[in-house]
């Protein structure tokens, strides 16, 4: 008889970002005339850079010759743009090897994928709130155990971030074999200093963890002391892996690249042996994953052109202009706001103590701006609502103006 993972089962219908717009789809059917702003997912709406495009054109012309015609690729992805990428790091004072990296689709498929290189009985740490995505492939995995009433796994270890300790985590109160973090925090918009993260780097050596380092905000960073990188801190080689991506950092949402670092010094002990995660992963991707387009990472190389770097800056420029829009718009009406500094998104406190659903619901009624509730990132995200900042500069005025 046809089984099924029953750990998908125990999961809600449907992913957060789903359920908003089934929500927002209803409405707008109901209500054609509606002007709605999207402010919700954390999608973005400047084209792509000029660099990328011609690499890109380039490419496609490329392809359209027998003698220049790429078919399958590296799975872990040419090393034209792992050395750029290598290089970059360099730049930045930070040692990677190209052969460290493995180029991907995005940041959501390889947080999500990196558990299959795990055992099932890691025992997991996360942030919360946190994006949902390293939860729900733990429930998938059959790492989370059971939901409980108070909206949290009964094998998955939380680190709270609240207004209470400023949004910095504490380490995990029993000891654990993995830590998700996600800085520039997504949903918060908060970030980490160098030495908040060193705490966690620390841990992960002191205990034999294992961090996941999700830096696709990273673009973002305006502050001195915030890491753009958790290899910037000594030890982080031997027990992180680091995801990065464009979709943020060049609008490559649709357009799909993103990339994983795994230093050879991380590993894990197996019946004695030592096992290489890199090697596991390398593994993993031959044979599930056949790479990212031959066009598409040539127009993620160009990203690493003179040009491509200040197409890049002002792009993240025109986005964190836009946050620091929402952030004074919302203090000026009264609220209470945290993020937007060093990262894309603005994380507001509901008036008068509301739900984050009961607000999201009055924000797409009455003042038609889509939002995303804080409680859909995790408990500790109830009253609160996540603004982002990656819509247009017009869309972003006129929806603060209904505040
Ligand atoms: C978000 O809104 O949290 C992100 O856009 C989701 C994602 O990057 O997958």
């Amino acid at each position: 008889m046809l089984k099924v993972n029953n750990n998908f089962l125990k999961l809600a219908g449907s992913y957060l970002f789903t359920e908003i717009a089934h929500r927002v789809a209803d409405y707008k059917a109901a209500n054609p005339q509606a002007p709605v702003i999207k402010m919700g997912i954390g999608d973005v709406t400047l084209p792509l850079p000029k660099a990328s495009i011609l690499a890109m054109q380039k490419a496609i012309s490329e392809m359209a010759h027998k003698d220049s015609f790429r078919g399958y690729g590296p799975e872990q992805g040419y090393d034209f743009l792992r050395n750029a990428i290598a290089e970059d790091y360099k730049m930045n004072g930070v040692q990677v090897e190209a052969d460290e990296i493995f180029i991907s689709d995005g940041a959501k498929s390889d947080t999500g994928n990196i558990g299959d290189i795990l055992s099932k009985d890691c025992k997991v740490a996360l942030t919360d709130p946190v994006y949902p995505v390293y939860v729900d492939t733990n429930v998938m995995a059959g790492r989370a155990g059971e939901l409980q009433a108070n909206g949290m796994w009964s094998n998955i270890v939380y680190m709270p971030c609240t207004k209470d300790n400023g949004f910095v985590p504490s380490l995990p109160k029993e000891q654990v074999d993995v830590i998700y973090l996600c800085f520039p925090n997504n949903p918060t918009g908060t970030t980490l200093t160098k030495s908040q993260l060193q705490v966690f780097v620390d841990y992960a050596l002191k205990n034999n963890a294992l961090i996941l380092f999700d830096a696709a905000y990273e673009c973002f960073i305006t502050e001195k002391d915030v890491p753009h990188s958790i290899f910037e801190l000594p030890g982080a080689r031997q027990c992180a892996i680091e995801f990065r991506s464009y979709s943020k950092m060049a609008g490559f949402t649709g357009t799909r690249c993103g990339y994983t670092v795994i230093p050879k010094d991380v590993v894990a002990e197996e019946d004695g042996q030592k096992v290489s995660l890199n090697k596991l992963w390398l593994r993993r991707q031959c044979t599930k994953f056949n790479g990212t387009p031959y066009i598409v990472q040539r127009g993620a190389a160009a990203l690493y052109t003179s040009e491509g770097r200040q197409q890049v800056r002002q792009m993240a420029d025109y986005y964190l202009e836009n946050a620091r829009i929402i952030r004074e718009a919302l203090i000026k009406a009264g609220y209470e706001v945290f993020g937007g500094v060093n990262g894309p998104y603005v994380w507001a406190a509901t008036p008068n103590g509301q739900s984050s659903w009961d607000f999201f619901d009055y924000l797409l009624k009455e003042k038609n701006i889509v939002t995303t509730p804080g409680v859909g990132f995790g408990p500790s995200g109830e009253g609160y609502i996540r603004l982002s900042a990656l819509g247009s500069r017009e869309n972003t005025i006129e929806a603060m103006s209904r505040f």
